[in-house]
This record gives C-alpha cells, structure tokens and sequence, in this order.
C-alpha cells in the first residue's frame, strides 16, 4: 500500500536533487516549459518602433513551435526583478541583433542572467542557455571577460557546417538524424548575418574560452576560420553563430536565407533540443496569476512589412 507511494516520492527526490547529472534519464522533466527571450535597444532608424526595446518575433515563434511558451525579459529592469524572474523561468535565449555587446542593457541584463545560470548550474539547479548570432558573441564576451571577436565577411551569405571531430557526440547534435546532418555538413543551409566573428585563432588562444566551449563546428569566409557552433562542457550552454530560426520565420529577400525542407527541419531541431533543455529545469512561478501576467501573450507583435528584416517585432517601453 504504502510502496508505490515511497517509490513515486524516491523518483520526486531524485529528480529535484538531480541537477546537472539530469543529462541522464530518471529526471521529471518539466512539460511546462517557459524560456525568456531577452529584449534589446531599438535599432536606429526603425520608424514602426514603440517604446525603447523590441524582440524580434522570430524567435518567440522558434521557441513556441518546438514546445515552450515565452516571457520576454526587458532591458532597464532592476537586479531584484532579474533574480526574481530567473527563479520563474526555464532557460534564456540571447537572440540577434545589433547592440554594444559590453556596454548595451542588454549585456547588462545577459550578464546577471548569465552569473546567476553559473551558480544555479553549479548547485545542482539545471538552467540552459542557448545565444544566437548576437546571443553567440554576447556569451563569448561574458565567458572571455572581453571581446576577442575579429571582423569577416558573412553579411549575408548561407553556409553548410565544417563539423568538429566531437559533433556528432554532442548533446546538441547527437539526437539530429543522420541524413539531418548530412544537409547540414553538404548544403548552404546555414544563414549568416554577422560581421563579427569568433575566429578559431582566439579562441585557442583564449584559456577561458577554449576550457569554458567545445567547438562543434566551424566556417570560414575564405580568409579567417570561425566557430559557428559550440556547447559549453559542463553548463548547458549553446551558441550558434548561425540563424536556425530565420529559415521558418524570416522573408527578407536576401541572399543568406535558406528555406529549404532541411533548412527548416535543421531549424526545429534546434530548438526542439533546447527545449528539452529547458524541460529538466523546475523553476516556476510564484502563481498562476503572476505567471499569466509575463507571458509574450499579453503583447502584440507590429508587422514590418515583408522585406524588413524583421517581419514582425514586439516592442517594449
Ligand atoms: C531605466 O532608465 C531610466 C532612464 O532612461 C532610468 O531613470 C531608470 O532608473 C532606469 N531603470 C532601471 C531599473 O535601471
Ligand atoms: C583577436 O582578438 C582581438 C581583440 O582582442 C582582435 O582585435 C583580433 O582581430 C582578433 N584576431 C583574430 C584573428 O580573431
């Protein structure tokens, strides 16, 4: 009689006391998951902006096709109201853009997220990350201490991935089908839109980037070798230097864009995995009420038009 409900309380246990070791299997993973997306200063000149920040919607949409629903995380907040919303949500996406990444609100928000993530991960308390392009460059920063990014030519311009030895035994990249990663490795799939980069020569030259990252794969834009993917070794940390997310919800006309079926499907997979991520963390809101109040819901996002480079925005005072 009193067996069955030993062995369910056992697993609750376990699973709450599981932490990083949750990589594994027994962990109760968390169906609820709510990932923050983090807002940015407007861009200059964006004559359809409100207020001071905005989040591109592609990445909302990125995240909520694969599982998750959204909070957006405001830049100019204060540290209390960080804390408490770290407490609340699942994990952080660091997306796109164009800010000062040392000297914007939004490094300053990434920043206490970032140490707060270093010490819940080391107590046990799982908290992924996942940093796209700007996400990508903006962890480098905060992992380095300083930015050791180098200028190249990947404005606009789609790219298949020069996997690493270790890819493929990567957490990222281990549950991608096989034929997935061969459109990965053989097809312009890929979209860049970077001037900035982290060339494989600083890297290896940085001992805390080099000790902090495991490089999955790399490019180059002829001249200079780039990660355009990697995973932190022991913190569920991912970056991508690439756009997963522009090939389903992105239309600006360009070269760089790709969307092909393996494009998309590339896309998903991505964030289908670090939703899974996002799914071993067990932070939650204090209620429902509270909870219901920071969802993206509660925000409309502004059609840009169908050249913008954003299609959609959401803005934010
Ligand atoms: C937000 O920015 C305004 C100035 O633009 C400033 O007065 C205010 O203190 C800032 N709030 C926080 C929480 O940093
Ligand atoms: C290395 O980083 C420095 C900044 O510290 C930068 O000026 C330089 O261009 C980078 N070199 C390469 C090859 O990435």
């Amino acid at each position: 009689m009193f067996r069955p409900a030993a062995a369910v309380l056992a697993a609750l246990v376990s699973g709450l006391w599981c932490g990083l070791c949750a990589a594994g299997t027994s962990q109760q993973l968390n169906y609820r998951p709510i990932i923050g997306v983090l807002a940015q200063e407007n861009l200059p000149g964006d004559q359809l902006a409100r207020g001071s920040s905005y989040i591109a919607a592609s990445y909302v949409k990125y995240l909520e096709g694969a599982g998750a629903r959204v909070v957006p995380i405001r830049i100019n907040r204060t540290e209390e109201e960080y804390v408490k919303l770290f407490n609340s949500i699942n994990g952080l996406l660091l997306p796109g853009g164009d800010v000062d990444i040392q000297t914007s609100l939004f490094t300053r928000a990434a920043k206490i997220f970032y140490s707060l993530a270093l010490k819940a991960n080391d107590a046990g308390d799982y908290f992924p990350i996942w940093g796209t392009c700007q996400g990508f460059q903006q962890l480098s920063v905060l992992t380095a201490n300083k930015n050791l990014l180098t200028l190249t030519d990947t404005k606009a311009v789609a790219l298949p991935l020069t996997f690493t030895s270790v890819a493929q035994s990567s957490r990222l990249f281990r549950t991608f089908p096989k034929d997935l990663m061969q459109s990965l490795a053989q097809q312009n799939i890929t979209p860049n839109f970077h001037s900035w980069s982290l060339s494989m020569q600083n890297y290896t030259r940085n001992a805390k980037l080099r000790k902090f990252y495991k490089v999955l794969s790399t490019n180059t834009d002829g001249k200079k070798e780039f990660i355009s993917t990697m995973e932190a070794y022991r913190y569920p940390f991912y970056a991508v230097q690439w756009h997963p997310e522009k090939s389903q919800f992105e239309w600006i006309d360009k070269p760089g864009m790709s969307h092909s079926t393996a494009a998309v499907t590339a896309s998903f997979y991505t964030a289908a995995f670090f939703v899974s991520e996002a799914m071993k963390s067990n932070h939650h809101f204090s209620s429902a009420a509270e909870e219901e109040k920071a969802l993206i819901y509660n925000y409309s996002p502004v059609f840009k038009g169908i050249y913008a480079i954003f299609i959609q925005n959401y803005y934010f005072d």
